[in-house]
């Protein structure tokens, strides 16, 4: 179609690429996209969501309110703290907007999650990429040394999103001290798989700030909800660039009763736990090569040519991790899905030839 913009053909390209995730997510055993992986939902979501039916006539203005003194009164901070948007994915790229202007670089060490690179692309910021470091490590060192006079910002996840590699607070810290006052985002959308948030540490410098999801341990990907915390200054601005009203009533209802439902999320991270080394163990016995992971997603390489013909005869969806920066052919990201999909996993494994 004429009359569109470069931004939407260039943006197009890219997610072309990751044409291989969403042909194999009609996949009867699909381990593409990280979700919960028990696939529930806790009682006392459903409860909330009911509750709150009738208020969908009306704008989630005090909605948004109480689900930002939730956020608050679970993670011991301050409301003036708290942003919210409908999905990380849109917290990221308000952000983007709040912080970083046209010509501006934004470093961002690989392999990193595609939306940190568009959000560049879409602020008309430069992205410089930091190749990554033994096992496709996060390299906070080399990161550091990539700061120029025109860098706005630093962006990488924790748990990493493909390999699900943890990094220490203590080295965060020390990268955001080293590079201050540039702004170091700290995403941790799967922190609650592996890892400790930021959000509790003391002292923590004024330029980190800390993004969540709903979707992924909170079992909510459907309704969209992200959060960021940082300094009230930030937060303000944020709220300015960010649309008046991001997160719907019953959103809103779902996120505050599974902020109260902690048991959920220690389950979750138990089983995940509990099943990440069952699928580690069975791709090792298969001989193919596992990083190290400590969340909810397993990187692996083997041959890209036949595994993926193996994928394919036993319509299994996984996702062709080379559509990460950095990342070669032959590796795959798979996400820990219920123990029954798992197990059915591991079953086909043992027919695989490498
Ligand atoms: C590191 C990371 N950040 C953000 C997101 C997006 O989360 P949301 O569903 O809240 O948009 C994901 C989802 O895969 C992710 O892995």
């Amino acid at each position: 179609m004429k009359n569109l913009s470069k931004a939407s053909t260039i943006i197009s390209k890219i997610n072309k690429k990751r044409a291989y995730i969403l042909k194999n997510k009609s996949s009867s055993l699909d381990f593409s996209l990280s979700e919960n992986p028990l696939e529930k939902i806790p009682i006392g979501v459903i409860v909330g969501i009911i509750k709150n039916i009738n208020s969908v006539n009306q704008y989630p203005l005090k909605a948004i309110q109480s689900l930002k003194k939730e956020i608050a009164n679970q993670f011991k901070i301050n409301i003036k703290n708290v942003g919210v948007g409908a999905g990380l994915e849109q917290v990221i790229e308000n952000c983007f907007k709040t912080i970083v202007n046209p010509k501006d670089e934004v470093i961002i060490p690989n392999p990193s999650f595609y939306v940190f690179g568009k959000s560049a692309f879409l602020v008309g910021a430069k992205p410089r990429f930091v190749k990554p470091g033994t096992n496709f490590s996060l390299d906070l060192s080399k990161t550091a040394k990539e700061i120029s006079c025109k860098a706005k910002l630093i962006i990488f996840s924790n748990p990493n999103n493909p390999t699900g590699q943890v990094i220490s607070n203590k080295e965060i810290i020390s990268l955001a001290n080293e590079v201050a006052p540039i702004i170091v985002i700290v995403d941790e959308a799967n922190i609650e798989f592996g890892g400790k948030s930021l959000i509790s540490e003391k002292n923590l410098p004024k330029n980190i700030i800390i993004l969540r999801t709903f979707s992924k341990a909170y079992g909510l990907a459907g309704l969209r909800i992200g959060i960021c915390i940082g300094s009230p200054r930030f937060i303000n601005a944020f709220n300015q660039i960010s649309q008046s009203v991001p997160v719907s009533n019953l959103s809103c209802a779902a996120a505050i009763a599974g902020l109260k439902d902690k048991n959920f999320i220690k389950k979750t991270k138990e089983f995940t736990k509990k099943e990440r080394t069952k699928l580690i163990n069975a791709f090792k016995r298969n001989k193919i090569e596992v990083f190290p992971s400590q969340a909810n997603n397993i990187l692996i390489n083997t041959d890209y040519t036949k595994f993926k013909k193996f994928l394919d005869k036993n319509n299994v969806g996984f996702i062709d991790a080379s559509c990460f920066r950095d990342i070669p052919k032959g590796c795959f990201r798979v996400s820990i899905r219920t123990k029954e999909k798992n197990k059915k996993l591991v079953t086909l494994l043992q027919n695989y030839k490498k």
